[in-house]
């Protein structure tokens, strides 16, 4: 019988520390697709919380005056607490130091031991007490770390081992034979790679008298067992493996294999392969896609409690609120990719498509509709091409949007969105309905109108999945409320004929109001040196406003500007930044063009838009992929937008 649950993991966070935009960032995104599919109607298991055992956490602990279970039971608080906040709907919270989890690790312990998959042996090696694992000389960087960049001691002890090695050929195949276990492809291949040198087998104990914290091994009491055995493990103990208890027991079988687990990239090996080992020695598949996210960086380097460059995610939905803080997480960079934080994007981010696309084109039809057509649901009358064109673009978004989302490209499903809400305001524009309305074409005028409420409840549906609060606040302007998609599905949350003529509408306040400046309080927690930082923008901007020296019209004419077609777009091999387009110039072939937009842009956004193409710039290679001309965009080093047109031009168009 085809099982209808769907199944979702975040990692589980160490109680180091408080919780900081790293995080916030996996559980949020977890919540999106959780939401979405409960949206489809799944039945939808939604696991995050917190690891607690480990040598972090102890010394954390000790250095608190704390015992290492007093420490854990405060620092969980603020992790709960922040995805409360984040309007995380997760079904379960684990927490490693609960018995159902422990309890569990050591009956899977005991059946390993039994069943001749952990044996005892003494090892000496580099360890490396930050990463907690023992290096080989040859691993060493600079004879460090090369996680973490600290010293590392030579230890020699006893401890017990998991056959891993053993099991290294079978997860092999199985990466073989499931492409779509290690997600994006590029992690993939470094697994492929991480496995073309010899697998060793996985220390799993460390000797109580080093580190005392930890889930004691069964059979042995000198032992605890190494944190990221014991934390894996809660992937499968929360949801109800041999938990002893028919219920959840029957509801792990529903459940497993998982079929999300999200996770950073710096934690891809642990949940490769040491986890598809464990599972494949308890006889049970790995989850079917573990999609390893990138890093939010501050001004380019990874945002880390131990580097103290970390931005408090509290700080941000306290400015914000958390439907923004949501919406920017998964829109400002692809789920794969690392991205800088700057409180500036997020500025730009949210005015530009929070505030004016969607905010203005829910203001403009709800008051519009209020002032005109007295604050009800007008009624659908002739609809002319214009109007089949907005049927056309929600039928091609709807499904578009939960190809991505369900892909996990955030970025490229809320761009989807967008586009609605830009072509909604468009066509306001067009059909200028304050000249319907001053002539008295009310028929018509409610036409209008009721094209552009409809797209609102198709926006506001879809933008429930990242903004919880702000969609269905939506939906309400219009009378509704966010139920899951009905039996007519995708197609029929497209149709722009669902609400109901004569039902009330209200536009109440802006969606999301504009931000002119930085909120107060994010301007007081910046850096210390608040004289710099302004500097420095003044700086930009300067650069920015400096006119250039005056051209001749001749000069101008040396520029060979043709308007193009995006007919192909994707990532660049070698380069995050960079994005490979095939533009339609109205030549034999479409010229490559190599251009740095990826932070602003998902490829599928870009496909089939109208471009201003410099088509006589000297070919050049960029990072090893032939660039045959540039493209006219907004903005500086950060791109705001590119230059097109409002109508649509042949290919090839001079453009002058
Ligand atoms: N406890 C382990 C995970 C065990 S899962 C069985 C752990 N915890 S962690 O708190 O250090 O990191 C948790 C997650 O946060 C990881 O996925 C990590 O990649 C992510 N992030 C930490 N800093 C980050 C950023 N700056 N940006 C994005 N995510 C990052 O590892």
């Amino acid at each position: 019988m085809a099982q209808d649950t769907f199944f979702i993991t975040t990692p589980i966070y160490y109680v180091n520390g408080e919780p900081h935009l790293g995080h916030a960032y996996t559980t949020v995104a977890a919540d999106a697709i959780a939401r979405w599919q409960r949206f489809r109607g799944r039945d939808v298991f939604f696991l995050t919380g917190t690891d607690e055992h480990g040598q972090k956490v102890y010394q954390t602990a000790l250095s608190r005056g704390l015992t290492p279970q007093q420490h854990c039971d405060e620092l969980t608080v603020p992790f709960r607490a922040l995805f409360d906040r984040l309007l995380c709907s997760y079904d379960d919270y684990i927490r490693t130091t609960e018995p159902r989890h422990t309890r569990v690790v050591q009956a899977i312990l005991q059946t390993l031991y039994d069943n001749g998959d952990i044996y005892a042996d003494s090892y000496e090696g580099w360890y490396s007490t930050t990463a907690e694992r023992f290096w080989a000389e040859d691993e060493l960087v600079d004879g460090k770390c090369p996680d973490t960049g600290q010293p590392v001691e030579w230890l020699a002890e006893d401890n017990y081992y998991f056959k891993m090695a053993s099991y290294a050929d079978r997860f092999r195949q199985w990466i073989h034979d499931h492409p779509d276990f290690i997600e994006p492809v590029a992690r993939r291949n470094e697994v492929l790679g991480l496995l073309k040198k010899e697998v060793g087998d996985l220390c799993i104990t460390r000797p109580k008298s080093r580190l005392p914290w930890g889930i004691p091994i069964p059979w042995d009491d000198g032992f605890v067992t190494y944190v990221w055995f014991d934390a894996l493990i809660n992937y499968i103990s929360a949801p109800g493996y041999r938990s002893q208890d028919p219920e959840t027991e029957a509801r792990f079988e529903r459940l497993w294999p998982a079929d999300y687990h999200l996770l950073g990239k710096d934690i891809l090996t642990t949940h490769s392969l040491y986890w598809a080992t464990m599972l494949f020695a308890m006889g049970l598949p790995p989850a079917r896609t573990l999609y390893a996210h990138g890093w939010w960086t501050n001004t380019g380097v990874k945002m880390s409690k131990s580097l103290g460059n970390v931005v408090d995610p509290n700080l941000l939905i306290d400015a914000y609120g958390a439907d923004a803080v949501r919406y920017f997480f998964l829109r400002e960079i692809p789920f794969g990719n690392d991205g800088d934080f700057s409180h500036d994007s997020f500025l730009v981010r949210y005015n530009a498509e929070l505030a004016n696309d969607l905010g203005n084109l829910a203001h403009r039809a709800l008051s519009m509709t209020g002032k005109w057509l007295g604050g009800t649901v007008p009624p659908v009358g002739d609809v002319t091409a214009d109007d089949q064109a907005l049927w056309d673009l929600a039928a091609d978004v709807v499904p578009r949007f939960a190809d991505l989302i369900e892909a996990l490209d955030y970025r490229g499903a809320l761009g989807a969105l967008m586009t609605l809400a830009g072509a909604g305001n468009k066509y306001i524009d067009t059909q200028q309905p304050w000249a319907l309305n001053k002539r008295g074409e009310t028929t018509r005028l409610g036409t209008v109108m009721r094209h552009v409420l409809e797209l609102c409840r198709v926006a506001g549906t879809l933008l429930s999945t990242v903004c919880p609060t702000k969609g269905p606040e939506l939906l309400g302007k219009l009378g509704l409320t966010l139920a899951p998609l009905g039996a007519g599905g995708l197609a029929d949350l497209a149709r722009l004929d669902v609400l109901v003529h004569g039902s009330p509408i209200a536009a109440g306040d802006p969606l999301f109001p504009r931000l002119t400046e930085l909120p107060d309080i994010v301007k007081a927690s910046l850096p210390d040196q608040p004289v710099q930082a302004p500097k420095k923008k003044k700086k930009k901007s300067k650069k920015k406003a400096a006119p250039k020296e005056p051209i001749t019209f001749d000069d101008f004419g040396r520029l060979d500007l043709r308007a193009g077609v995006v007919v192909e777009a994707g990532p660049h091999p070698d380069a995050d930044r960079l994005l490979v387009l095939q533009v339609d110039i109205g030549e034999e072939r479409p010229r490559s063009i190599v251009a740095g937009i990826a932070s602003r842009f998902a490829p599928a956004e870009l496909v089939g838009r109208t471009v201003v193409v410099v088509a006589n710039l000297v070919p050049a290679e960029l990072r090893g992929v032939l660039s045959e001309g540039m493209l006219l965009a907004a903005g500086g080093k950060r791109v705001v937008d590119l230059a097109t047109f409002a109508d649509p031009v042949t290919p090839g168009t001079v453009v002058r």
